[in-house]
């Protein structure tokens, strides 16, 4: 019997599995379970005949690079319309500064690849995103989480964060943050804090790593273009790796994200990415491309905020009516997510047996937590299921949390 654990590379006896993708191997198990767990848009929202007439041209056979290898940087005309949304958030950049990645997800994994040593710290907030997570740990890098206030990451705490882990001899590379919606709180960053986290970042000689998936989709009864402005629309000295995508807004099958990054560290990302992949697919790409050239994206936002916003309604009002006062949560003014607070005895993870076998699903909150915290936090996403669907997982929900209630008291009578 050959032990393949002594062949594992010491990053990869670290790795371990999301909690995200396991709960969808137990939702694989069932059909019948509503699942809340993973961030998957609806994909009734998905232009399917535009995918299909955009395919069709595409695949006649008249041009041959749609399904050639391309340049690792991606195919030039989707650049240049990556040129034209980052102008239209406020941040002017030129194609020595981007790159396309294959998802979002690949871009953090090549900013650790990058910039990031084994042993060096990463500062996340407290929650903070799994996948995140994941990609810097895989390369060994250690995280120290800095507490959130109502609006993003608490300014005093992440200064002290710095100095202490400073003091402990240990290099602090970035921060890591998702200002816009973030996954899994739903928060957005305040706007004076980004202007004093560039300020920040600036003082202290950090990188900002600034990942935005989530931008477009602002609830409009709540938030503005304004409040979703990137921190790198102001970032003069160079300070941020600004990271977002296709996947929210088109389809994330696609897997067709950017990275937008000061030249000498795009150039890095290229060489990586070229050891990774070559380059993005180019069908997707050209498909992607024809969205935004075709105004099909154009289209698409504002019923996307539409359609989020409601299944956002419909779940706030079924948790309201199920659960009374007992249990709290921050209204989402955009993306996918609500971060519920259970009553403090439940243990979200303890619960989600209990919560599968009544035919619901969820994300616990530790897995979100650097530092073990978020025991009796939930995520719910509200983005995948229909508003029927939402209001019956509630439902589900609310008895799962009255039967643990009641277990949990039981348990602990004399
Ligand atoms: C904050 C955040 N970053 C990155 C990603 C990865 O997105 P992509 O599909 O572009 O890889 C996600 C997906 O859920 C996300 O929530």
């Amino acid at each position: 019997m050959i032990n393949y654990n002594d062949f594992l590379s010491s990053a990869a006896g670290e790795m371990q599995e999301s909690a995200i993708r396991r709960m969808g191997t137990v939702l694989a198990q069932s059909r019948d379970i509503i699942s809340f767990a993973p961030g998957y848009p609806a994909a009734e929202t998905f232009p399917w005949q535009e995918f299909t007439a955009i395919t069709r041209d595409l695949l006649l056979g008249t041009d041959a690079s749609t399904l050639q290898y391309g340049p690792t940087r991606g195919y030039k005309p989707l650049l240049q319309a990556i040129e034209g949304i980052m102008q239209a958030r406020g941040a002017k950049t030129s194609n020595d500064r981007l790159l396309i990645t294959t998802g979002s997800q690949q871009g953090l994994d090549l900013v650790a690849r990058v910039m990031l040593d084994p042993g060096d710290v990463v500062l996340v907030e407290l929650p903070t995103y799994t996948g995140a997570i994941t990609a810097f740990r895989n390369v060994q890098a250690r995280m120290v989480g800095v507490r959130q206030d109502a609006d993003g990451v608490d300014l005093d705490a992440l200064d002290e964060t710095l100095l202490r882990v400073q003091a402990e001899g240990r290099r602090v590379r970035m921060l890591y943050v998702v200002p816009n919606f973030q996954n899994p709180t739903g928060l957005l960053i305040g706007r004076e804090k980004r202007t004093r986290l560039l300020e920040w970042a600036d003082r202290r000689n950090v990188m900002l790593v600034e990942d935005d998936p989530y931008r477009e989709l602002y609830f409009e009864d709540s938030t503005s273009e304004a409040d979703v402005r990137p921190i790198r629309a102001d970032d003069e000295s160079g300070r941020v790796v600004y990271l977002s995508s296709f996947s929210k807004t088109l389809a994330p099958g696609f897997r067709v994200a950017w990275i937008d990054a000061p030249p000498p560290l795009a150039a890095k990302f290229e060489l990586a990415k070229q050891a990774a992949d070559l380059c993005t697919g180019a069908l997707d790409q050209r498909v992607v491309y024809e969205c935004c050239h075709r105004g099909i994206l154009a289209r698409q936002l504002p019923i996307l905020r539409h359609h989020y916003q409601a299944k956002r309604d419909v779940m706030t009002e079924a948790l309201a009516r199920e659960f009374g006062g007992e249990m709290s949560w921050p209204a989402p003014r955009g993306g996918f997510f609500l971060w519920a607070t259970l009553p403090p005895q439940i243990d979200g993870e303890a619960m989600i047996a209990r919560a599968a076998a009544n035919g619901v699903i969820y994300v616990a909150g530790e897995a979100f937590f650097v530092n073990g915290a978020g025991q009796n936090i939930i995520r719910l996403s509200f983005s995948a299921p229909s508003h029927e669907k939402i209001r019956d997982g509630v439902a589900r929900l609310a008895a799962t949390v009255r039967e643990e209630l009641a277990a949990t008291s039981s348990a602990v009578a004399p």
